[in-house]
């Protein structure tokens, strides 16, 4: 529908401008859960493609956000075991769950080239962020 098309434009424009304005955030995506199954589908980003644009609940950071409703903070990428790798670049990762209504429906996921680069300001952003976008979505 048109109004989807509208959301994507806005959710790639929040991609957009979180990628270009905070020099380490190198990778910035919106998944959300694919309809009535338990996977997550990338729905918009910013920085190089990514072969994973389906997720299984449970697998990789993203997965495991699907399921914890948790930040998931990662410094070090190559110290785990649970993870996707995108590209050879990353080294660190950032998923924030997105609430609508109390229930986990989606994330932001962000990559870093810049090893620990997160810290509890940028969880606290992200959260914001993933409120402004929930009231997006409802409107
Ligand atoms: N690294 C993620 C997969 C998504 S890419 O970072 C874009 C994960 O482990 O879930």
């Amino acid at each position: 529908t048109s109004e989807e098309l509208s959301v994507d434009h806005r959710l790639s424009q929040v991609c957009e401008i979180l990628k270009e304005n905070v020099p380490y955030y190198d990778w910035v995506g919106f998944y959300f859960k694919n309809g009535d199954k338990e996977e997550l589908k990338l729905r918009s980003f910013a920085g190089e493609p990514t072969d994973h644009t389906i997720i299984p609940f449970g697998k990789g950071i993203c997965g495991q956000v699907a399921v914890s409703n948790e930040n998931f903070v990662v410094p070090d990428v190559k110290a785990q075991t649970n993870y996707i790798a995108c590209s050879i670049n990353v080294k660190a990762e950032i998923v924030v769950p997105l609430f609508l209504n109390g229930e986990n429906i989606g994330q932001i996921d962000i990559d870093s080239h810049t090893p620990d680069p997160f810290s509890k300001e940028d969880e606290e952003f992200l959260e914001w962020v993933n409120e402004e976008v929930a009231e997006g979505l409802e409107a």
